[in-house]
C-alpha cells in the first residue's frame, strides 16, 4: 500500500501544483480530497502553462487516473470548462482517466451569489473569499440540504435543483440580493448531468481496490494548513479540512491506508496570504514589492483564481512548526528559493514575543496572532541567480545555510528546493 500526501504548509499558493506534477510521474492515481475551484494550481511544462482549479494537477501526466474525492465541492459549470480547456491543451479527458465521487457535493450559482452577498454583509470584516461559493456549499452540506454529485443521476434532478434553488432564493432575498432563475438553473443542471454522468463513480471503493493491488496514490491537498477550518486562522479560513489527515475522510480511506504514508509539506521560501486575517511577518512597500514581483510573470504573487495581489512577508517558522505538527509532515519541499536571490539579508521568524514572554510553540492555535510580535533572525543573503543551478553542491553557501535554518525552525527535513517554475528547476537537498 502506498500513499503520498502533498499539503500546503502555509496559507495556500505554496506551489503545490508543480510539486504534485513532479511526484505524479511515479503515481498511478492522483486525487483531490478537499475544496473546490477556489484552488488555483499552476503547472508549467515547456511552453505550456496549465492552470487547474478543480481537477487534480497530476492529470497532466498521461499515465495517471485523476480522482475528485467526496470531500470536494464541485461547480459543474467550472468543471466542464476545465475539462474542455485541458482537452484543448492536448490532455486526454475520458471516464477512464477522470473519476468523480458520487458523494462529492455540488456548487450551484446560488452558492456563488450567497458567497458574494454574505461577504458584502460582512462589510469591512469580510473574509476576502474567492467568491466561488465554497462556504455556502459546505454550509448546505453540514445542514444536510445540499445537492450531491449522485443527484445528477436521479430521474427527478430538475425537481431537486428547483427545490434547492428556491430555498437559496429565500436566503438571497433576505440578504437584499436578487433571486435566481430556477427554471434556467434546473435546465443547466440537466445538461451538466448528461455530460458528467459517465465520470461518476464510487471512488472510495476504487481507491481501496487500487491501494490493495499495490498502486501508488498521490493525494493533492488544496489551499494550505493555515486555512484549515478547524486548525487555521479561524474565521479567516476556508470551509474544508485542508490538513493531511483530511485525505482519509475526503477520499473515503480507512486509517490503515495512512500507514507509512509520506507527508510532503510544500512551503514557500517566504510567506504569502490572500484575503483577510492575521499575518505576523507581513512586510510592506519596497520589500513587499520585491517579494511579490510585478505580475508580469505567471509565477509572481498574484492569485491564480482571483488575480488579487498577495500579501507577502518573511517565512514564519512558528507557523511552519505548527503545520509540521498538525499534518505529520515527513519532508518539506521549499519553493521559490530563487526569489530571495539578490537580497542583502533574509529573515526568518523563529519565535513570537507577547508582553515579556517568548513563545516558540503556538498555544491555543493561530487565531489570535495579532497579539504577537515576531522575533526575527537575520541571515546573510546571496547574489547568484539560482535558476540554472541543479545540484546541491552548486548552491551558494548562504542559500544552503538558509535551507538548514528552515529545517531547524520547522523541525522537519527539506528534501528538495525549487528554483524556478520549470519542471526541471528542482534541487535535491543532500544530508
Ligand atoms: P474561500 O475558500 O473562497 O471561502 O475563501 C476563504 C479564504 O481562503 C480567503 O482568505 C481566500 O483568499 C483563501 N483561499 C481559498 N482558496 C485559496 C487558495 O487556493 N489559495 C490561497 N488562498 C485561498
Amino acid at each position: 500500500m502506498s500513499l503520498q500526501i502533498i499539503v500546503g504548509a502555509q496559507w495556500g499558493d505554496e506551489g503545490k501544483g508543480r510539486i504534485v506534477d513532479w511526484f505524479a510521474s511515479q503515481a498511478q492515481i492522483v486525487a483531490r480530497y478537499n475544496g473546490g475551484d477556489n484552488a488555483g494550481h499552476t503547472v508549467t511544462v515547456g511552453e505550456k502553462v496549465f492552470k487547474l482549479h478543480l481537477i487534480p494537477s497530476g492529470i497532466i501526466h498521461p499515465h495517471t487516473v485523476a480522482v475528485m474525492g467526496n470531500g470536494m465541492v464541485i461547480n459543474p459549470r467550472s468543471l466542464l470548462d476545465e475539462m474542455q480547456a485541458l482537452e484543448s491543451a492536448g490532455v486526454e479527458i475520458s471516464p477512464r482517466r477522470l473519476r468523480i465521487s458520487y458523494c462529492a457535493h455540488l456548487i450551484t450559482p446560488a452558492h456563488c451569489a450567497l458567497d458574494a452577498a454574505l461577504e458584502a454583509a460582512r462589510g469591512k470584516d469580510n473574509i476576502g473569499t474567492t467568491g466561488r461559493g465554497i462556504g455556502p456549499a459546505y454550509t448546505d452540506k453540514a445542514a444536510r440540504t445540499n445537492l450531491r454529485v449522485a443527484d445528477l443521476l436521479a430521474p427527478d434532478l430538475p425537481e431537486r435543483v428547483r427545490q434547492n434553488i428556491e430555498t437559496a432564493n429565500r436566503s438571497l432575498l433576505s440578504l437584499g440580493a436578487p433571486a435566481l432563475d430556477v427554471v434556467q438553473i434546473a435546465a443547466a443542471f440537466t445538461d451538466y448531468a448528461r455530460q458528467l454522468a459517465p465520470f461518476i463513480a464510487d471512488t472510495a471503493l476504487e481507491l481501496h481496490t487500487a491501494l490493495q493491488s499495490g498502486q501508488h496514490l498521490l493525494a493533492e491537498g488544496a489551499q494550505g494548513s493555515l486555512l484549515d477550518i478547524d486548525h487555521g486562522t479561524y474565521p479567516f479560513v476556508t470551509s474544508s479540512s485542508t490538513l493531511a489527515p483530511g485525505t482519509l475522510v475526503g477520499l473515503g480511506l480507512g486509517l490503515t491506508a495512512a500507514h507509512g504514508a509520506v507527508i510532503t509539506g510544500v512551503c514557500k521560501a517566504f510567506q504569502t496570504r490572500v484575503g483577510s486575517g492575521p499575518f505576523p511577518t507581513e512586510v510592506f512597500e519596497q520589500t513587499a514589492e520585491r517579494l511579490r514581483g510585478t505580475g508580469e510573470n505567471p509565477w509572481d504573487e498574484f492569485g491564480t483564481t482571483t488575480g488579487r495581489p498577495r500579501r507577502v512577508g518573511w517565512l514564519d517558522g512558528v507557523l511552519l512548526r505548527y503545520a509540521v505538527r498538525l499534518n505529520g509532515i515527513t519532508e518539506l519541499v521549499l519553493t521559490k528559493l530563487d526569489v530571495l536571490s539578490g537580497l542583502k539579508t533574509v529573515s526568518i521568524c523563529e519565535a513570537y514575543r507577547r508582553e515579556d514572554k517568548t513563545l516558540t510553540e503556538l498555544v491555543f492555535g493561530p487565531s489570535h496572532l495579532d497579539a504577537y510580535q515576531p522575533v526575527f533572525t537575520s541571515l546573510p543573503g546571496w547574489n547568484a541567480d539560482l535558476g540554472a543551478i541543479r545540484r546541491w553542491r552548486d548552491l551558494p553557501e548562504a542559500a544552503c545555510a538558509y535551507i538548514r535554518a528552515v529545517e531547524r525552525v520547522a523541525g522537519a527535513p527539506v528534501s528538495m528546493v525549487s528554483v524556478g517554475p520549470e519542471r526541471e528547476q528542482m534541487i535535491v537537498v543532500e544530508a
